[in-house]
């Protein structure tokens, strides 16, 4: 490999590698705008520029690669790269007095506030000043449809949405118009962001505050809200994502890069709207029994019965080990869950499964596609008791159909759920289960990946993981609260 230095330290990378990566590696943070790692780099900005040894100028290193070492001198240096020369440093000030001139000082009603790069270069790395006497230019917030916001005041053209959309979600809704001091970011005529369903994401590789969120606008100051890594639980992908929240509420979901992995920079509007469904602090948490007798009584005698499991392919690999447990028979173990999902990133990501633990739950002995020949047992009297572990949301009306005739005709059944469904309401005992940001677990991801969540919020009194119930009911140690 060859050798490169950087404001004096040796180090070796691969040929090809780009002089802002290199940096990286040796803890060298370069600010830039337009670069982002999954668009193709443009160099326009200018705010990455190195000094390179040898060069008559300044360098973006966005654009500049290493290239290999002479064949007769394998271990000379290739590159000497100074990233903080005084040349470095007036060229760094320069451009942000540049983009900051038709910027507008409106910090303290901008949703970017307090993650947002402008602020934070100009505070490093601008002069403090701006020999600017003009007046800015003035444009009124546009929407660009329902979902996306844009201030082009606040836009310093660096073009990532514009690429974004040409590259990634592929509907190329963004251009730029106009020439110089008029050029403006905008869509074709006519040409909403409704349609793309990956909209949202320019929100997040705006660098500024630029391109907003209608969902997300005025809502929060970001310094409010704490962000908990975790997983969207809305595609076989377990996508990684940031839950932001506060006062047991979350406001936001957007997408937790995970480095070298590209898709992992963006999330569907599916997904990051999907945080909606969690904020369910007020929901009902009362066990209901339709059978006399405690709580306890009612699953012990239910257990002295055949058994068989049907869990919702949504649940953790803890829960469903502990849950599968109560099953009569390794062959007892059902799988449900028949939602596929239309192929939105055709390039990026190519899965179509929306069964989030379809793995995990398979490595469990849970058989998926099996619940016909569930119900044929019940009928033939082999299995009396079913416990459901139900999550409406990924089941088809035919195979909820299915579940039903299945509660219907077994003796007893026992259903956990986060939200009391029809299907809920057969249940010979129902108790309020936590959703996933109540609770830490993981799933096996499509890829075989082993994808952990952690709690975000507190649920509410009376709602208890799927292994706590489990724990209870297991050592007959629950109180009858049920109505
Ligand atoms: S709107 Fe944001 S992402 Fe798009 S060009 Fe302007 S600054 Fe860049
Ligand atoms: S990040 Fe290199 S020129 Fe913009």
């Amino acid at each position: 490999m060859p050798k490169i230095a950087i404001n004096g330290k040796e180090i070796d990378v691969p040929v090809g590698t780009l002089v802002l990566d290199a940096c990286k590696n040796v803890g060298i943070d370069i600010p830039h705008y337009c670069y982002h790692p999954a668009l193709t780099p443009v160099a326009t900005c200018r705010m990455c520029m190195v000094e390179i040894k040898g060069m008559p100028k300044l360098a973006t290193s966005c654009t500049t690669t290493v290239g290999p070492a002479p064949k007769d001198q394998p271990d000379s240096l290739v590159m000497e790269i100074f990233t903080d020369s005084p040349q470095v440093a007036d060229a760094r000030a320069g451009v942000m007095e540049f983009l900051l001139m038709n910027h507008p000082l409106d910090c303290p009603i901008c949703d970017q506030a307090g993650e947002c790069k402008l602020q934070d270069y100009s505070y490093t790395y601008g002069s403090g000043d701006s020999r600017m006497h003009e007046a800015k230019r003035r444009y009124r917030y546009e929407d660009l449809g329902g979902k996306i916001v844009i201030d082009k005041n606040r836009c310093i053209h660096c073009t990532r949405c514009i690429r974004f959309t040409q590259e990634i979600s592929g509907g190329s809704e963004l251009t730029v118009a106009q020439r110089g001091a008029n050029l403006e970011v905008t869509t074709y005529s006519g040409k909403s962001l409704d349609s793309n369903p990956y909209a949202a994401n320019v929100v997040d590789i705006c660098p500024v505050g630029a391109l907003t969120s209608r969902d997300f606008r005025f809502k929060k100051r970001v310094w409010y809200l704490t962000a908990v890594p975790s997983i969207c639980r809305e595609s076989a992908l377990a996508a990684p994502v940031w839950i932001d929240h506060e006062g047991n509420q979350i406001h936001r979901m957007r997408p937790r890069p995970i480095d070298d992995r590209k898709e992992t920079h963006f999330i569907s509007d599916r997904e990051r709207y999907s945080y909606k469904h969690y904020n369910l602090q007020d929901r009902p948490s009362q066990i209901i029994k339709q059978q006399d007798g405690t709580i306890s009584e009612i699953f012990t005698q239910a257990m002295q019965a055949l058994t068989a499991v049907v869990a919702q392919g949504t649940i953790g690999c803890d829960a469903a080990q502990k849950v599968a447990e109560c099953a009569s028979s390794p062959s007892h173990l059902y799988g449900s869950g028949d939602l596929r999902l239309p192929i939105d990133l055709a390039h990026l990501q190519k899965e179509t499964d929306g069964i989030i633990n379809r793995k995990g739950l398979e490595q469990r002995g849970f058989r998926f596609g099996q619940l016909e020949s569930l119900k044929a047992q019940i009928a033939q009297g082999h299995i009396k008791t079913v416990i459901l572990v139900h999550d409406q949301s990924v089941s088809s009306e035919e195979e909820t159909a299915l579940l039903m005739q299945i509660l219907k005709t077994a003796t007893t059944s026992i259903v956990f759920e986060v939200l009391q469904s029809e299907l809920g309401k057969l249940a010979t005992l129902w108790l309020p289960m936590t959703s996933y940001v109540e609770e830490n677990d993981f799933v096996i991801n499509i890829n075989g990946e082993i994808c952990r969540y952690q709690k975000v919020l507190k649920a509410p009194d009376g709602c208890n993981t799927l292994v706590h119930w489990m724990q209870c009911l297991r050592s007959s140690s629950l109180v009858s609260t049920a109505s």
